[in-house]
């Protein structure tokens, strides 16, 4: 199984490469579309027996990998399921923004959430503050209980909140206590991760956005020790409808990092596209030769690998990363 781990890489990689075609040029549906299609490909070149669970894309119309869509070569091989989030930060290409990545999660059958395409309140933190926060305390309690653990006053506490005028009143609560806010354009599945990394001088994540990030983002936690908690909710009709249609009746139920991402051998895999905190974005050398970033995480195992990759397009095409 942990062969797979490479494999997968390989599919991030390149289509970190067919989107990053299209940065800046502000079409993010042919940004998606060209990460979709060449993940597709990638999966079905691999001997595995693939079920993808969480495609994203229904909330805001973009090409998907279908939930349900089975992708790999054949049944008598491994028998997987799949979160992907294809281009996650799909704007972030568009408009040449930061931390937009092709990101994937694998695990055993019925280990990750099929969690419907609408949004999630989610709290985040990293390794040393697991256990001490709660979805439904306040803010300042949350931010107090972080400080508390880092050793920090609460004023030196930073928070990461997605720039979006749901979350003003949620700004103005964490400055009410003192501590620090942190705005980001898109790509809450590295904002989370960025608590589970030291110098990234990011102490916790709140705020709403998709709920399949929010799998991401348990089986990336999963992989580096920290913990997420998450509440489904929805802003429009429309995800009303498919949360009723998927049986989520109970809105105030809290989903915990090990019930998005379940399993003891999920890997977690992501190739940035643009520039991020903790990964270069696509970097095109010259003669045909592009470089990629890549974090490779495996939770039985807890081996966080960073790859860097140089790719030669004069001896081989993406397909063939
Ligand atoms: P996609 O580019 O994959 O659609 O998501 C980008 C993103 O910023 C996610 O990281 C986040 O969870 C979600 O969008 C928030 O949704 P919205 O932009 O509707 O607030």
């Amino acid at each position: 199984m942990k062969q797979l781990a490479l494999e997968l890489a390989r599919i991030t990689e390149a289509s970190a490469i067919a989107s990053a075609e299209w940065i800046g040029r502000r079409n993010a549906e042919a940004a998606d579309a060209a990460a979709v299609d060449v993940m597709r490909q990638g999966f079905n070149n691999l001997d595995i027996d693939g079920t993808i669970v969480i495609g994203e894309g229904e909330r805001d119309k973009a090409p998907m990998l279908f939930i349900g869509e089975k992708v790999g070569k054949g049944s008598d091989t491994i028998k997987v399921d799949i979160a992907v989030d294809p281009l996650e930060g799909t704007s972030s290409v568009a408009y040449g923004r930061p931390e937009a990545m092709c990101v994937m999660a694998v695990a055993q059958s019925g280990e990750l959430l099929a969690a419907p395409d609408v949004y999630m309140k989610k709290i985040a933190v990293g390794p040393k503050c697991r256990g001490v926060i709660d979805i439904n305390a306040s803010v300042k309690e949350n931010i107090c209980a972080v400080a508390d653990a880092l050793g920090k006053l609460p004023k030196n506490i930073t928070v990461m909140v997605l720039d979006r005028e749901r979350h003003l009143p949620l700004i103005e609560a964490i400055v009410a206590t003192g501590a620090k806010v942190h705005t980001f354009s898109d790509g809450d599945v590295s904002a989370c991760m960025a608590t589970c990394e030291p110098d990234s001088g990011i102490d916790l994540y709140l705020g709403i956005g998709g709920a399949p990030e929010g799998v991401l983002a348990a089986a990336a936690l999963r992989c580096m020790g920290g913990e997420i908690q998450g509440q489904l909710c929805w802003i429009n009709d429309d995800e009303k409808e498919r949360l009723d249609a998927a049986g989520y009746t109970d809105l105030d139920r809290v989903y915990r990092t090990r019930d998005l991402a379940s399993g003891d051998e999920i890997f977690f895999v992501a190739t940035a596209v643009t520039d991020g905190a903790a990964l270069n974005g696509v970097r095109y050398l010259g003669n045909n030769r592009i470089s990629t970033d890549t974090i490779v995480m495996r939770t039985s195992s807890g081996t966080i690998r960073r790859i860097s990759a140089v790719h030669d397009l004069n001896k081989k095409d993406l397909s063939t990363i």
